[in-house]
């Protein structure tokens, strides 16, 4: 199989995140011949089109190289008010400027997210696929991890939930197949 590089990074800056726990979990079962970075969004300012035009961040280079050098790229994030937490659209605002240089146009993506409540993050989900389509993503339609109940399912700091485990599997072996048909 191809080697592949994959960046994952999470709409949560917290340290207890359950959605950090949920991207630990899904590295923790990536395929041999996938390569994963796991990119901090946290030194990343926040947007001013005066910064970008005077001193654009290296943060933000640093960030857009990453995902350049990537062949895919999967977000794992909380719900906040039935949207993407600002930090995260923040991030992905900053990676569509200049608007000539996008480094997610073309890439295959995937997305998922955990969250305390029944829907497990569904409703952010929903208009996070719609933030990477202006970005060019080519997000991945199923599996779909919407992760419920985070407090219960990594109330002991793992995820040891037999039907999420074997979601994540299918989602492996699906965005593999995904990376080797939109590349
Ligand atoms: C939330 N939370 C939340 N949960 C949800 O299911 N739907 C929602 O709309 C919201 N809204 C919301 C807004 C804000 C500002 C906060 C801080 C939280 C709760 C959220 O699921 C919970 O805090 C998770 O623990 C956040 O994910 P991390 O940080 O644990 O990864």
């Amino acid at each position: 199989m191809t080697p592949r590089k994959v960046i994952v990074f999470s709409g949560s800056l917290r340290k207890e995140s359950y959605n950090r726990l949920l991207l630990n979990k899904l590295v923790s079962m990536a395929p041999t011949h996938v390569s994963l970075n796991i990119f901090d969004i946290s030194p990343i300012p926040l947007y001013n089109e005066d910064v970008e035009f005077s001193a654009y961040p290296p943060a933000v280079t640093n960030f857009k190289n990453l995902v350049k050098s990537a062949d895919g790229v999967i977000i794992v994030t909380p719900e906040y008010n039935y949207s993407i937490p600002g930090v995260l659209k923040n991030a992905l605002d900053w990676a569509s400027r200049p608007p000539t240089d996008i480094p997610f146009t073309g890439k295959p993506g995937a997305i998922m997210g955990t969250s305390i409540s029944q829907y497990g993050s569904l409703r952010s989900q929903l208009h996070l696929r719609q933030v990477l389509f202006a970005l060019g993503v080519r997000v991945m339609n199923t599996p779909e991890i919407c992760v419920p109940k985070a407090k219960d399912l990594f109330a002991t700091g793992d995820l040891i939930d037999e039907r999420t485990i074997s979601h994540l599997q299918k989602f492996w072996t699906a965005f593999t197949a995904w990376i080797d048909n939109n590349l």
